[in-house]
């Protein structure tokens, strides 16, 4: 199954969202928060404002026969958009060469109010494994055009597949100078991981500032949030230069939230946060290049989602932040196995997936680490609960499936760390008999951070890294990691960037590559720069300006 979402667990729900799709008009639109409202009248498009395309064009999910299409009509981004209250309907075309002279489908959406006049296009009846071109119109403005690929066949015998995936950017700590190097990359397609936005109060010391005078926690709060990151140019260009497969970790919403709880509830009651929640999630969708499935509907967005390329590679997406109890505040705690990360239905659903997936390589997009992740060097160990370091019995569990022999090739890409870590993956990352079942590579940050202190970094963690033989590389610089894979092995490169202080004018580097052979679990570090190149690029440079970051990783 090229692209499969569980079973809808709502019929109603689910048709609720097919009537909220800003697609169909009828007299009467359903919102994600189950409120009625009249439907406006399309308007003449001809009056609509200049600049409708400030924040650019998007596709993703792709399948062997289509890719969602998006953009979002938003003339004024950061003050809720810019648009009439008016439906506007957005041309769409789909083709082989980017002059467009060979259109293969094109069709009319309609960009709606409720929705901050997003458009997202579910393109079908394309050819598998192709590179088209896409752009919209609306009124007299076309949009910028942008590249996508589809899917190889579900059966294809596919050679190989080359993916980058990042995470965490910051607006705040850093320019996303990673991706100005990543849009120049080949990739099939790039997985976004999470923290796409920071819901941080905006800050005069740091090195550019968020919109706004605080957190946001209205639906027009967080679209002008979303809007400030969509108007960088370097974001623009990765989304228009390749499909993403997106998740949200936490800080799309509240940092460290866990299902209904926020972070700080004895600020935000629980019919606040759900509001929160509600008015976020639709924010999200708004903004991203997800499938009408993934509409929120009430306080529920479904993105746990499995995407196939031929007979290689299967990637199940997973979401660690909807269905998971509560941080614990001990390591009794922590034990408890009633705990679970990922809700019951999604851990049967990844099993179940991961089991009959039929490809060669299993990659779990997942936002915070699996790796035991001991923060303090000698007998003591202080570990961050917001991990699956938190959820040890459930994480024990899908290690020991992993080692079963029932699925082919685990490996786990994450983010929320903020550094590069490559890890095997154990059952009991205590017990040194416990075999290795699998690998995870846990990218560092796009620009959350900011500029790393390099030289503090390695004195802190490389003690901890003398008693954590799982670990076999970690680093702080900033970048993200591209993956080529073929049935024979994956091979994962670590990009850092010379600096994330500075807007242009900034150099990329292989820093670091990662080996993992077929049916041989466990990572080999098969070249990284010497350490004394390690420390300095991408370090603070002495004497250049330093600035504050939010990045809400411990200190060390
Ligand atoms: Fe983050």
């Amino acid at each position: 199954m090229p692209f499969e979402y569980p079973q809808p667990r709502r019929r109603f729900l689910a048709k609720a969202a097919v009537a909220t799709a800003g697609m169909a008009i009828g007299p009467v639109l359903i919102g994600p928060d189950g409120v009625s409202r009249a439907v406006p009248v399309p308007g003449n498009t001809s009056s609509l404002p200049s600049g409708l395309f400030t924040l650019g064009v998007a596709s993703g999910d792709p399948l062997p026969d289509g890719v969602v299409l998006w953009t979002r009509l938003a003339p004024d981004p950061l003050n809720g958009g810019g648009m009439p209250n008016q439906l506007v309907p957005v041309q769409w075309e789909v083709a082989e060469d980017d002059r467009f002279r060979r259109v293969v489908r094109r069709g009319v959406a309609t960009a709606h109010p409720g929705f901050g006049h997003s458009v997202h296009v579910d393109v079908r009846g394309l050819r598998p494994d192709r590179v088209y071109y896409y752009r919209f119109r609306a009124g007299r403005e076309i949009s910028p055009v942008g590249r996508t690929r589809t899917a190889p066949a579900v059966n294809a015998r596919l050679n190989r597949l080359r993916f980058a995936f990042a995470s965490c950017h910051n607006w705040q700590d850093g320019y996303y100078t990673a991706y100005h190097h990543m849009a120049a990359e080949d990739l099939d397609f790039v997985a976004f991981l999470g923290d796409y936005i920071y819901e941080s109060v905006p800050r005069t010391t740091t090195v550019r500032t968020h919109e706004g005078t605080g957190e946001p926690y209205t639906l027009v709060e967080y679209r002008n949030r979303h809007a400030q990151y969509k108007t960088d140019p370097n974001l623009q260009a990765v989304h228009a230069a390749f499909p993403w497969i997106v998740t949200l970790d936490d800080h799309e919403i509240d940092n460290n939230w866990a299902d209904e709880i926020p972070q700080d509830p004895d600020q935000q009651s629980p019919e606040a946060f759900r509001a929160r929640r509600i008015a976020a999630f639709q924010a999200y969708y708004e903004h991203m290049p997800l499938r009408r499935e993934s509409m929120p509907v009430g306080l529920d967005m479904q993105l746990y989602r499995r995407l196939r390329f031929g007979n290689l590679a299967t990637v199940h997406v997973l979401d660690t932040r909807q269905y998971r109890s509560d941080q614990p505040t001990t390591l009794e705690e922590a034990m408890d196995p009633s705990r679970t990360m990922t809700g019951d239905e999604q851990e049967a659903w990844l099993l179940a997936g991961l089991e009959r997936s039929g490809t060669r390589w299993n990659f779990l997009a997942n936002q915070v680490m699996w790796a035991q992740n001991d923060r303090r060097a000698g007998p003591e160990q202080v570990f961050d609960f917001d991990n699956w370091d938190g959820y040890r019995v459930q994480r024990r569990r899908l290690l020991e499936f992993f080692g079963s022999g029932r699925t082919s090739n685990p490996v786990v890409i994450t983010g929320d760390r903020h550094c590069t870590w490559a890890s095997d993956l154990k059952p009991d990352f205590d017990d040194p008999h416990s075999p290795v079942v699998g690998v995870e590579i846990t990218g560092t940050s796009i620009s959350s951070g900011g500029d790393s202190d390099t030289v503090a970094f390695h004195n802190t963690y490389d003690p901890i890294m003398a008693e954590s033989p799982h670990w076999k590389y970690i680093d702080n610089r900033r970048g993200y990691i591209v993956c080529d894979v073929t049935p024979q092995r994956m091979l994962s490169s670590l990009r850092v960037v010379s600096t994330v202080w500075q807007p242009t004018d900034t150099t990329v580097a292989t820093a670091a590559e990662f080996l993992v052979e077929a049916d041989r679990p466990g990572v080999t570090v098969v070249s990284q720069q010497p350490s004394s190149q390690a420390r300095s690029f991408g370090a603070r440079p002495p004497g250049e300006p330093r600035y504050d970051v939010d990045d809400d990783q411990p200190q060390f």
